[in-house]
């Protein structure tokens, strides 16, 4: 059987500003949260006054070192800002249709707060656009990711302050009236549902100390306004351009019940609800009756202005983007069951799936079945913009240069690729694109690890900092290339 992909399909990779740009103090750019990050953050939220005190002592420990690479890595990240023009010409080598990337918020309003954006920051983003543009890559941009400006942390909290939502509305009108003869595809805020998990890094909710008690109440007013942001954006971005399409993004974690007992069923789809409870809002426009009961039965009270579930409800999303790595089983009891880590949670570990170095579990059915659920769901166009497998890897001598010989990386990949293919003409999803994470090696998210490696091409640099930066072709390069070449035929 051959697996030719629809016509128009969007093979590429996925970044995002904070874990791969680098140059973190040129052009003009800000502070952002990230680059406070050490890899201790974001680790018990159960204990949240106490990650607050940490975090604080964290922030003021970052900013008295502004020139220490090693302990903050996404400071340097794989130095896309002084890489982009080689980087760009990697991609377009393999062919790729669509780049997902993120716009750093700091690179162009340094606080959040300014009137004016900086100039400098915004010609960064010209030249790359333009450069994707000679390559005849479309850019798929995040608006959010990770990467809110600290000082809009430090001074108003963030997300949870309703400013932010003008804060945020300013940097839009400026991206979107400077990039939007380039950008068709927008996506507000990356894995919307994981303020819950990582209120740092997604939030900025550093300001206060919040009693642990008042902690749903403070994410889910937080989220209350990156929804009416959203919403806005999407208002925007259409009255400037009717063509141009917004989405939303979600951390597709897929629960699997460990056992047929009714009780690790239902708690697999409580824990499906709590995160789909972020989507429903943004392509229903309103708040799922499920979520309002949480609210009503946890003494949630989210403050709100008059208009904003009109707003809600006239500007939903158009189509439903998300990550996937792995399933995650879950039970309702769990003593003496192994657990295993995967993207941002904790889950008992599936005795069928292998494991990564990292713990993450590799589940391709487990992607087939997630984009059956959110077509099932949501019937709007879905987008897969992040997926792949973090490995360690070391470069092998190949005639004059480097490479790396990661066959796992081209099995993983074969392997979703054929899901998404029985997904899309066994199962009829409309599936418009994948960009996989990361096409270039770059700082990870979760351990801030340079050697977590996902991408078609190496960067030398080590968990320190060290290295030359150069890129390096691996095996996996030249296969995705013939793969994107023959729309997937030669899967
Ligand atoms: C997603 C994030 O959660 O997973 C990315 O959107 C992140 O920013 C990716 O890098 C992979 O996770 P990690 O922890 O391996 O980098």
């Amino acid at each position: 059987m051959t697996h030719t992909f629809p016509k128009d399909f969007l093979w590429g990779g996925a970044t995002a500003a904070n874990q791969f740009e680098g140059g973190f103090n040129q052009g003009g750019k800000g502070w952002s949260v990230a680059d406070c990050a050490r890899s201790h953050l974001d680790t018990d939220v159960k204990d949240y006054k106490k990650q607050n005190e940490v975090l604080m002592k964290d922030v003021e420990e970052a900013l008295a070192n502004p020139d220490d690479m090693d302990h903050y890595p996404k400071r340097h990240g794989s130095e896309f800002y002084s890489h982009y023009k080689e980087d760009i010409a990697l991609l377009g080598e393999m062919g790729f249709k669509v780049f997902r990337m993120s716009i750093a918020w700091s690179r162009i309003y340094p606080q959040g707060d300014e009137d004016q954006p900086n100039e400098e920051g915004l010609q960064f983003y010209d030249a790359v656009f333009q450069e994707l543009q000679k390559y005849g890559i479309q850019p798929l941009v995040t608006i959010s990711h990770y990467e809110p400006p600290l000082h809009l942390a430090l001074e108003y909290n963030c997300w949870h302050d309703r400013r932010t939502i003008g804060f945020f509305m300013n940097f839009v009108r400026t991206i979107v009236d400077r990039y939007g003869r380039y950008v068709k595809y927008w996506l507000t805020f990356n894995e919307v549902d994981s303020m819950i998990r990582h209120p740092f890094t997604t939030g900025g909710l550093i300001k206060d100390r919040f009693a642990p008690e008042k902690f749903e109440e403070v994410i889910f007013q937080s989220m209350h306004h990156q929804f009416v942001a959203s919403a806005l954006a999407t208002k925007y971005i259409h009255e400037k351009d009717p063509d141009a399409k917004v989405g939303c993004m979600l951390t597709k974690l897929t629960y699997y019940p460990y056992s047929p007992n009714p009780l690790d069923v239902l708690e697999a789809q409580q824990r499906m609800r709590s995160t789909y409870c972020y989507s429903d809002t943004q392509v229903f426009g309103e708040y799922p009756a499920y979520l309002l009961a949480r609210f009503k039965n946890h003494g949630i009270r989210i403050q709100m202005e008059p208009d904003d579930l009109k707003i809600m409800k006239a500007y939903p999303v158009d189509f439903i983007s998300f990550s996937y790595y792995s399933s995650s089983c879950v039970a309702h009891h769990t003593d003496n069951l192994e657990t295993t880590a995967g993207n941002t949670i904790t889950a008992v570990k599936n005795p069928y799936l292998p494991t990564s170095e990292w713990g993450w579990q590799s589940d391709p059915t487990g992607l087939r079945i997630s984009l059956v659920d959110l077509y099932d769901r949501y019937r709007k166009p879905l987008f897969i913009v992040e997926n792949g497998l973090g490995e360690k890897e070391t470069l092998v001598k190949d005639g004059d240069t480097y490479t790396v010989n990661d066959d796992a990386h081209i099995a993983y990949y074969r392997d979703h690729f054929k899901a998404m293919y029985d997904a899309i003409y066994e199962d009829g999803v409309q599936l418009l694109g994948y960009t996989s994470w990361a096409c270039i090696d770059l700082v990870s998210e979760s351990t801030k690890q340079m050697s977590k490696r996902y991408g078609f091409v190496y960067v030398d640099c080590d968990d320190h900092g060290k290295g030359t930066f150069n890129r390096y072709r691996k095996k996996s390069f030249y296969w995705y290339k013939h793969i994107i070449e023959t729309n997937g035929a030669a899967l």
